[in-house]
């Protein structure tokens, strides 16, 4: 059988109710929940949190037996999902739950599941029936544990119960990062590995391979496995990256617009991660957007406010601002923009509302930050802030040559 695989990435755009109550809509068309009591084998999750003040978003998971609940860190950007662990605990966080019991099931060295997550580094099997793992994180952050099986509890969207059983990690010593601590149980990794949560659902034939989230400027959002909550013939496509397999990036470098015109930036290596908060450019784009937003906001009644730490670049207007629907008519949109095929392209579009934040002094703070200065180098890391009002969603097909 002649099979190749394509990863695509899809990105959608969503439009927010403005009434009082969060109302998911779909840009042009109907409302979001006939769509939800129509699918069949979708797994929606409510995600709670915000880029700022609090900088992470939390998903709640059921996992054991019988089940308790965990708040878990939502990653795009890693595999491993793991629970601070009493196997006993070397070194553990505060958390707001109880640490986990770790089921007797363990993933011996041996197992697929663990080749994978030691892909790139040199296992060594010194005790057989286990498997050991190590996660770092970019802000330094680590946990170092074992891999067990265990029952996660889900419900489809219809209402049916699933109770697979899915690998995860059981950590028992954990670092925290430079960035603020995240008060939470551990990590929901939803990467593009064999690991991440949804790799093993689909391999198990409960979902498709796609994966979305919707995260709103008012905090909050939603997560969900599988591929029938969304309307295919309205989202944009491009393909994902072989190289770079690990990340969700795609395969063709972007073009920066500023406010629809080209900046003359292209080919930029970009990468999606949900679990950074704040959108990193590199210098040379960094450089560009903060020259454009400067630019434009000559003459306009933002002065830099260089006395609010908040972020790097803040601007104060005569009174403090609540929201940044007051300000946002000063900000231009960005975009990326990504070649789908030969002359096709599919656009990224990053509004005001999700680069920009407000911060406690009533200020509006730049959300996109030099990446240089963290060492990602050429790389352009989407963050959290760019999801909102946007679904990223990416999906694993195959064509028959
Ligand atoms: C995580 O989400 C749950 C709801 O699913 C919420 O009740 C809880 O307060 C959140 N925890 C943190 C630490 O944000
Ligand atoms: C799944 O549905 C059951 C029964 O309808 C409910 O008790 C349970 O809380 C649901 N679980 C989740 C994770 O939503
Ligand atoms: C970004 O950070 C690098 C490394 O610290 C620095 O050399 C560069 O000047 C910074 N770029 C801008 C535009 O601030």
């Amino acid at each position: 059988m002649n099979v190749r695989f394509m990863i695509v990435l899809m990105v959608m755009s969503l439009v927010l109710g403005f009434s009082s109550a969060v109302d998911f809509r779909w840009r042009k068309t109907a409302g979001f929940s006939d769509r939800f009591t129509r699918a069949v084998s979708s797994v929606v999750f409510p995600v709670h949190g915000n880029v700022y003040p609090l900088g992470y978003y939390n998903v709640t998971i059921n996992i054991g037996q019988p089940p308790r609940p965990y708040y878990l860190d939502l990653d795009t950007g890693s595999d491993l999902t793991w629970l601070q662990c009493d196997a006993p605990c070397v070194r553990c966080l505060e958390a707001p739950h109880p640490l986990y019991q770790p089921s007797s099931d363990l993933i011996p060295c041996n197992d697929p599941l663990c080749k994978a997550l030691h892909l790139n580094s040199n296992q060594r099997c010194e005790t057989p029936e286990q498997c050991d793992y190590e996660v770092e994180y970019a802000d330094g952050g680590s946990s170092l544990g074992v891999l067990v099986r265990d029952v996660f509890s889900m419900n489809y969207t219809q209402g049916l119960r699933l109770t697979p059983r899915l690998a995860l990690g059981c950590g028992y010593d954990q670092i925290p990062g430079a960035s603020s601590h995240h008060p939470l149980d551990g990590v929901l990794g939803l990467g593009r590995g064999k690991v991440s949560i949804l790799s093993q659902l689909h391999s198990q034939g409960y979902v498709k391979n796609v994966i979305g989230h919707c995260l709103s400027s008012l905090g909050g959002g939603i997560l969900f496995f599988g591929d029938d909550l969304y309307d295919s013939s309205r989202v944009s496509w491009t393909p994902m990256s072989r190289e770079y397999s690990k990340h969700y990036s795609p395969a063709m470098g972007g073009e920066l617009l500023f406010g629809g015109r080209t900046t003359g930036l292209k080919n930029l290596l970009t990468v999606f991660d949900s679990g950074s908060s704040y959108t990193y450019f590199n210098s040379k784009a960094y450089q560009a957007v903060t020259y454009l937003l400067k630019r434009e906001l000559s003459g306009k009644p933002l002065k830099e406010a260089r006395d609010d730490h908040t972020l790097p670049l803040c601007w104060q207007g005569r009174r403090p601002f609540m929201s940044i629907e007051e300000v946002k008519k000063y900000f231009k949109p960005l975009a990326l923009s990504f070649k789908t095929g030969w002359r096709s392209k599919t656009l990224f579009e990053i509004p005001p509302e999700a680069y920009l934040i407000i911060s406690m002094k009533g200020n509006v703070c730049l959300g996109i930050l030099n990446g240089t200065e963290i060492g990602l180098q050429n790389l352009n890391l989407i963050g959290g802030t760019v999801f909102i009002l946007h679904t990223l969603a990416i999906s694993l097909s195959w064509f028959r040559d």
